[in-house]
């Protein structure tokens, strides 16, 4: 059991001050019933409304964003827009952060939480989740590249791990390409190993989750449990 006006203030990301004042204004609902007491009790799987509407009960909140170009993936973009500053106010949480980073110019998907242990499971060398983008290249690849990729290819003394890639078209400019780690710039830099620019990059799934294509670019939507087992997969 937990406080409704702690649960409030989290859920909603305001003061205790204010969530006490949303309950003596007779606007919080828990299972149906209006709530009377700012001392209320609540369960940890009650339905909680605000104002009729029904609001997240978790502890931590898993939210998938499909990134336009432009934004960057942190938290405080110093006066840039953020990929938290594209979550909805009333799905937003303290502590908010990409677990994981794309480039500014990358498109696709962006996995945001305040689940300090997940984002750093999802994030350590240890898990090996895997990353799937597509590329756009502005000359076909060979099959010396794949081998390099398939490989485990050496990136100034770096060794990295093995990835994959396949032709998305005949020409071989579009590219799928799956990496088990997440250094900086990666895919840009494996192409350009092999003299190759990468014009165009969306990631479309981490682990088996893919992202939502009915989430249009700055859209976001929050993840369930199910999906979430299959970041691990
Ligand atoms: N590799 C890159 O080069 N850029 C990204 O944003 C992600 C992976």
């Amino acid at each position: 059991m937990t406080r409704i006006d702690k649960i409030l203030a989290r859920e909603l990301n305001v003061s205790r001050r204010d969530a006490r004042q949303f309950i003596k204004q007779g606007r919080i609902m828990i299972n149906g019933v209006m709530v009377k007491s700012v001392d209320e009790k609540c369960e940890d799987n009650a339905e909680i409304y605000v104002d009729g509407k029904i609001i997240s009960n978790n502890k931590f909140v898993y939210i998938m964003l499909n990134k336009p170009k432009g934004v960057i993936s942190a938290s405080d973009g110093k006066g840039e827009t953020t990929v938290v500053d594209l979550v909805p106010d009333d799905m937003k949480r303290r502590g908010l952060f990409p677990a994981g980073r794309l480039d500014k110019d990358t498109t696709g998907f962006v996995l945001l939480t305040d689940d300090g242990t997940l984002a750093h499971n999802i994030l350590s060398p240890s898990h090996h989740i895997d990353k799937t983008y597509i590329a756009s290249l502005d000359k076909p690849f060979d099959d010396e590249l794949v081998e390099d990729f398939r490989g485990g290819m050496t990136l100034n003394t770096e060794e990295l791990l093995e990835a994959d890639i396949e032709g998305l078209n005949e020409e071989r400019t579009l590219a799928k390409v799956v990496l088990r780690q997440g250094l900086y710039h990666q895919v840009k830099r494996m192409f350009k190993k092999h003299g190759i620019t990468v014009v165009e990059l969306k990631r479309i799934k981490m682990g088996s989750l893919e992202l939502d294509e009915n989430l249009a670019r700055g859209e976001c939507r929050y993840i369930t449990e199910d999906e979430l087992k299959l970041l691990f997969e």
